[in-house]
């Protein structure tokens, strides 16, 4: 397994590019299972959980192109199979956005159970919920969710919790129901709105989406179109969070600050000075020292779970005492123990993390567990002294297209080592 090895000590300079987002680019390629035509998807990021999904298509039948630059085309007018078998979805969760499409274009769809992730068990019981109230046949054996359908039924859901994937399922299973489906309380994040302004272009009927009620009237089918994908925000407040602990000075292009607000005023309070046009950050430290901050977050527009690990590192190193408070995912401070390995005061207390900043990390050799927690190993890492090593950087890759080109553009002394 590929490791990291990054010299900490060095204050990042300059300008990168930052991708498309991971979690609109996944919802959209389920999406492209609606279309009787071809998709053209620009923008898209070049990650691991991506090709994971252009396989699942792949193994359908689904005719797959990648153009320069990842702009990808498909093809699913020739898909012959419905099934998402557990050796792809049980490293990619996110798989279960296949089930809606399928159902509601071909009537039949066989997936794999997601299961739980180290960040918490994951059920997707809403999901199923969804689309049983929308008339679908659904029997969970050996693993798998067998679901048929003759044509879904358009109907009023109210979702007990906010779930991103789950509004998304049920959203692409609405668009080509019989009659209207309503959506109440609703996932509002930018890439639940990225996906309805792409399936709309495609001839969807929806309003609403990006706030807490959606509305989908049914339509007979869905054509082929071009897209291209919001920039990542979480991919952006993770570079951010980079240069306000080393103490740098960088600016992101091609991203959207009005994705990011919550984020960006936690930076301002921990006392980054942050410059914005429409589609660039400029961000640099103004203080000798950071600022601890306190998080609690929450669904969109609130401060986005994603970037709770990277909150705790910056903590780590800043003057004073942070809260941390992770309300979304049950088991989400993977990160800390290994946090804790290079030095970082923290104590947890149920679902809260509480920091005392301390003036320096130590490196020290850390093990990633899931996605985010590993881009907070990786941004300790930046700071500490000496030479730190972060193991199974698989999970970085799930989410962080060339973390470390980008970060040596910065300036960073990193390196992967092959294992
Ligand atoms: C999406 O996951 C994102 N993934 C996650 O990003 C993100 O952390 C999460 O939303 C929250 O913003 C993608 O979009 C591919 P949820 P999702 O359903 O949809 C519970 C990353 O790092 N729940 O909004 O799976 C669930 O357990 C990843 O990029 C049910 O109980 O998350 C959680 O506690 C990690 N039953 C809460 O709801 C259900 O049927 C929110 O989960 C569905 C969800």
């Amino acid at each position: 397994m590929d490791k990291l090895i990054i010299q900490g000590g060095i204050k990042l300079q300059g300008e990168i590019r930052i991708s498309g987002a991971k979690n609109a680019a996944l919802p959209i390629l389920a999406a492209t299972l609606l279309a009787d035509g071809v998709m053209t998807i620009s923008n898209m990021p070049h990650l691991h959980d991506i090709t994971t999904t252009m396989e699942l298509l792949g193994r359908m039948g689904c005719e797959l192109t990648v153009g320069e630059k990842m702009v990808i085309q498909v093809d699913s007018r020739v898909i012959r199979e419905f099934f998402a078998p557990y050796d792809l979805v049980r490293t990619m969760r996110a798989s279960i956005l296949v089930l809606g499409p399928l159902l509601t274009r071909f009537g039949r769809a066989d997936v794999s159970l997601p299961g739980g992730c180290a960040i918490g068990s994951r059920p997707v019981n809403l999901h199923l919920e969804g689309l049983a109230a929308m008339g679908a046949n659904l029997q969970v054996e050996g693993g798998y969710i067998r679901a048929v359908a003759n044509r879904l039924k358009g109907c009023d859901l109210v979702m007990d919790l906010v779930t991103v994937t789950g509004t998304e399922n049920l959203m692409m299973a609405a668009t080509m129901a019989k009659g209207v489906t309503v959506i109440r309380n609703a996932a509002r994040e930018p890439e639940v709105v990225d996906l309805a302004n792409c399936l709309i272009k495609m001839g969807a009927k929806i309003e609403g989406a990006g706030t807490d009620t959606i509305r989908i009237e049914g339509v007979d089918g869905l054509t082929g179109t071009e897209y291209e994908i919001l920039p990542d925000r979480i991919e952006t407040g993770t570079y951010l969070v980079a240069a306000a602990m080393t103490r740098g000075h960088i600016k992101l292009k091609n991203t959207q600050p009005a994705l990011l607000e919550a984020v960006l005023a936690k930076l301002h309070d921990s006392g980054a000075e942050l410059t914005t046009t429409e589609s660039t950050i400029e961000i640099k430290m103004n203080k000798e020292r950071l600022r601890a901050v306190s998080i609690h977050t929450s669904p969109y527009p609130g401060f986005p779970t994603d970037m709770q690990a990277q909150f705790t590192a910056l903590n780590c190193i800043a003057e004073g005492t942070g809260t941390i408070t992770e309300s979304v995912f049950e088991n989400r401070f993977m990160h800390v123990q290994e946090l804790q390995r290079m030095g970082a005061q923290i104590k947890i207390e149920g679902n809260t993390a509480i920091t005392s900043g301390v003036s320096k990390l130590k490196s020290a050799p850390l093990m990633a567990t899931d996605l985010r927690a590993s881009a907070s190993l990786v941004l300790a890492g930046l700071v500490a002294e000496g030479a730190t090593e972060v193991n199974r950087i698989y999970h970085i890759d799930r989410g962080y297209e060339t973390i470390e080109e980008k970060l040596s553009n910065l300036g960073a002394q990193i390196r992967r080592v092959p294992g």
